[in-house]
């Protein structure tokens, strides 16, 4: 593939220009209404960014602290604990510490997790540590207000498409397959001086630049600042926003919408003076869901721009990439017509 390397482009100077951060207080008194100022601000930053921010959403705060407080100290477990849930290519829940974007690999360490039960596109469960319940239900927690705050994001994302609200729920309630991941983006490169795991030596950012995968991401970071957005030739950086969610739409959202709104491409920095924490949630609709153009958005004018694209399908193409080389990682690209 001769992609131009997008991670050599400029940051942005203009700080002034930058992801929006808007107030979602309407939306949790249960509105939903397309002329609504929050639902026009959301579905105009799909379009632009791909990227805003969200305050006044309604999780509340102790369940956020929990969860920072869990994230923090699971870091710090002795590896061979967090060694023990170490995630596999069949199974992908639990521990990685050699993951790979775009078949190059980050400088990070993850936790993912998802609901309860046996996942349906993997057939496999969450790896919890033993004996360690106040993780687990803080994980919990943290993962169902996240499924909640989610759909009510996707509500405004299709009414701003001219949709009803609720026209993607079935998708999604109750049997979405989103998932948690706690990042953990170290000073210090968590590989250097493993001889006793196979590894790439490459880690020069802490995600390499990509799309997630489904509808939706919420995610939160703490302070430290080195996420980007990639837009118009730039990178931006996502300011830190107290109290505030990042939320960013996926490969799903752009086939759903036919462009209207776009997966934003976006990256992490390499630490080099403060250790970084993040934990997004992945909204992903259910297993067997079809994303193709919805009908709304599909005219004489403006026709179909994707073929359809399974989701279990895409999502377990796109993991394998993520884990190992094997071959390259699957990119919505592919899926356009010509
Ligand atoms: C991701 C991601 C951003 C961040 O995990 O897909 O883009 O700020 N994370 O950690
Ligand atoms: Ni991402």
């Amino acid at each position: 593939m001769s992609e131009p390397d997008l991670d050599l482009a400029p940051v942005a100077e203009d700080s002034a220009v930058g992801v929006p951060v808007i107030d979602i207080g309407e939306l949790r008194d249960g509105h939903r209404d397309p002329s609504l100022a929050s639902v026009r601000a959301i579905a105009e930053a799909c379009s632009e960014w791909g990227f805003f921010q969200v305050v006044n959403h309604g999780i509340e705060p102790p369940v956020i602290e929990d969860m920072w407080a869990q994230t923090r100290s699971f870091f710090t477990w002795p590896r061979e604990e967090k060694e023990a849930l170490m995630r596999t290519r069949e199974n992908p829940w639990g521990y990685y510490n050699n993951e790979l974007t775009k078949n190059q690999r980050d400088k990070k360490e993850v936790f993912d997790f998802t609901s309860d039960g046996r996942d349906p596109v993997y057939a496999a469960e969450n790896r919890w540590p033993e004996g360690r319940d106040d993780f687990q239900w803080a994980m919990r927690a943290y993962r169902d207000a996240c499924a909640e705050l989610s759909l009510m994001l996707l509500e405004a994302m299709c009414s701003g498409l001219g949709l009803a609200p609720t026209f993607l729920n079935e998708h999604f309630t109750p049997t979405h397959t989103g998932f948690n991941r706690l990042n953990f983006y170290p000073v210090h490169d968590p590989m250097t001086g493993r001889a006793d795991i196979e590894h790439l030596e490459v880690a020069d950012l802490g995600v390499h630049h990509h799309t997630d995968a489904g509808a939706l991401t919420v995610l939160l970071q703490d302070d430290v600042g080195g996420l980007q957005v990639f837009k118009d030739g730039n990178w931006y950086d996502v300011e830190s926003t107290p109290g505030a969610f990042v939320i960013n739409t996926g490969d799903m959202m752009q086939v759903w919408s036919n462009d209207r709104y776009r997966a934003a491409i976006h990256r992490v920095l390499a630490m080099d003076e403060t250790d970084r924490y993040s934990i997004p949630f992945f909204y992903n609709p259910d297993a067997g869901t079809e994303v193709r153009p919805l009908p709304s958005v599909v005219t004489a004018d403006a026709p179909a721009l994707y073929e359809p694209v399974n989701w279990s399908d895409f999502r377990y193409k796109r993991t394998d990439g993520d884990y190992a080389d094997y071959g390259t990682e699957v990119q919505i690209s592919q899926y356009r017509k010509e």
